[in-house]
């Protein structure tokens, strides 16, 4: 009785779908290529790689034997004990503050997305500005409120269908599509003169980062938000969507394979990039308006005409669907929280009305974020360094103060995360070492690799998230 009221999965595939689903997104298309280009190529990708294997699918599978055994979601660790409630608490601040900057860039998105359908009926979608539009929407507060009200009212409309008629149906039509807009998109700016110096920026072996410590762990903080963002670990994610999965599904295998995929896509989304960026003379460490900026050249200039605007529409429009499936997930954390609440005191669950709910705060949330044009000054909303009285060239100014989104992605992806993964991982490698191994072997599939795991969960994960902890802080001395 009680699972049917929370929900399980149609199907295996259709929870590997949503899985890969929330994991691909604008983390990977627009985070990926930007966090790259502003911090060096090559070493950036290495070192990323290297954290995904050792940190990010450990945690996963940690995260999908916790769920699946408590039948719980962020409320887990509380399952587990009360004395652990306090990391279910910060897995659900961080969907909160992510979301709320995830629906403000979903909603420019869908904006490019509308201008390159207008295009092809021969209207202006770009307000004038062609390639320039970027800096244009930015200052523009109506259509960034407006866009990120839409992009909140679509997430909440599928999380709203429930488990199976809404997150998982919508997953399954959309990620192989993708994949197949991203191949096309890859071998057009392939074929553009100059594009090589973008593949040798990105897999060039370039050493010379591992020399300077202070370079080095700056990047390996860097390196190490973007995958706890785009794998969606260290934030109740993947629990929620353990909890929805039956006993004999192999959780071994979708943690390998929903790393795999995301990893595979940021790849690519590199690909399609960097090249471009190298073939249409746009700076690599232009920071967060890098995909905008960089696809908008290429579809413009590049392509041009009608091509160019259907390709543009249909990009932006996959992108768009990926970034959906991505902040369904976010918001069914918050969302399955209070339901798993109700549940527990005996009420009947009121879904419709949370999710409501939730999407109000998240766009409250998101408003300084839509309104302080990324920190480039002069907006609406001042960005936190200049209500700390900075200004760009002042030696306070730094990454986690120079926007708003970078605040809340300080907070989230620098300090919450790797605290949660540092908890966890002391949790699962020293306190209850064997609750991973007996939960995945409760499908019948024996174990594998379990020494390597464990060795990860007690020594590696909590070794770099001290690192990537301590770095974060001296940030705000130095
Ligand atoms: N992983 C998603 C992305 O790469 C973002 C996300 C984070 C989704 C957290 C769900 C949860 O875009």
């Amino acid at each position: 009785m009680e699972t049917s009221k929370r929900g399980q999965w149609g199907s295996s595939f259709g929870f590997l779908m949503a899985s890969i689903g929330s994991a691909i997104g604008l983390g990977n298309l627009w985070g990926f290529p930007y966090k790259m280009g502003k911090t060096g190529g090559f070493a950036f990708l290495i070192i990323y790689l290297i954290l995904v294997a050792l940190v990010g699918m450990v945690l996963m599978l940690g995260e999908f034997a916790l769920g699946r055994k408590t039948g719980k979601g962020a409320g887990a660790y509380t399952a587990l004990s009360k004395k652990y409630s306090f990391i279910g608490w910060m897995a659900v601040i961080s969907p909160f503050l992510i979301l709320s900057f995830y629906a403000v860039l979903g909603g420019m998105v869908l904006r490019y997305c509308l201008g390159f359908l207008v295009q092809i009926i021969g209207i202006d979608g770009f307000a004038g500005q062609g390639s320039d539009f970027f800096s244009w929407l930015l200052y523009s507060d109506s259509s960034m409120l407006l866009f990120l009200a839409l992009f909140m009212v679509c997430t909440m409309v599928i999380v709203m269908g429930g488990i199976k008629g809404g997150i998982e149906k919508f997953s399954k039509a959309v990620m192989p599509a993708l994949g197949v807009i991203l191949i096309i998109l890859i071998v057009f700016i392939a074929m553009q003169p100059g594009a090589i110096e973008g593949y040798k920026f990105m897999f060039k072996p370039d050493f010379s980062l591992f020399s300077t410590p202070g370079d080095f762990f700056n990047v390996l903080k860097v390196a190490s938000g973007q995958m706890f963002f785009s794998l969606s670990v260290a934030m109740g994610i993947n629990i929620t969507f353990g909890s929805y999965l039956d006993k004999k599904k192999s959780l071994q295998k979708n943690a390998t394979i929903v790393p795999l995929f995301d990893t595979l896509f940021a790849v690519l989304a590199g690909m399609m990039i960097m090249p471009a960026c190298a073939a249409f003379g746009v700076d690599y460490g232009q920071g967060p308006g890098l995909l905008f900026a960089s696809m908008q050249k290429v579809f413009l200039d590049g392509m041009g005409g009608t091509a160019g605007n259907v390709m543009g529409f249909l990009f932006y429009f996959l992108v768009f669907i990926a970034a959906v499936t991505s902040s369904i997930a976010l918001l069914e954390v918050l969302t399955a929280n209070v339901v798993d609440r109700q549940l527990d005191k005996g009420k009947e669950p009121k879904r419709k009305k949370v999710s409501l709910i939730f999407a109000i705060l998240v766009f409250a949330i998101g408003i300084p974020v839509a309104l302080d044009a990324l920190g480039s000054g002069g907006a609406t909303v001042k960005a936190p360094y200049e209500l700390l009285g900075l200004t760009t060239d002042s030696p306070g100014f730094a990454m986690w103060n120079d926007c708003w989104l970078d605040f809340y992605d300080m907070i989230t992806e620098g300090i919450l995360m790797p605290l949660g993964a540092l908890f966890m991982s002391i949790l699962l490698g020293w306190i209850l070492p064997k609750l991973v191994k007996n939960e995945c072997e409760e499908s019948g599939h024996p174990f594998k690799g379990y020494k390597y795991f464990n060795f990860c969960f007690r020594i590696i994960i909590p070794v770099v998230m001290v690192i990537v902890l301590w770095t974060q802080i001296q940030s705000f001395f130095f």
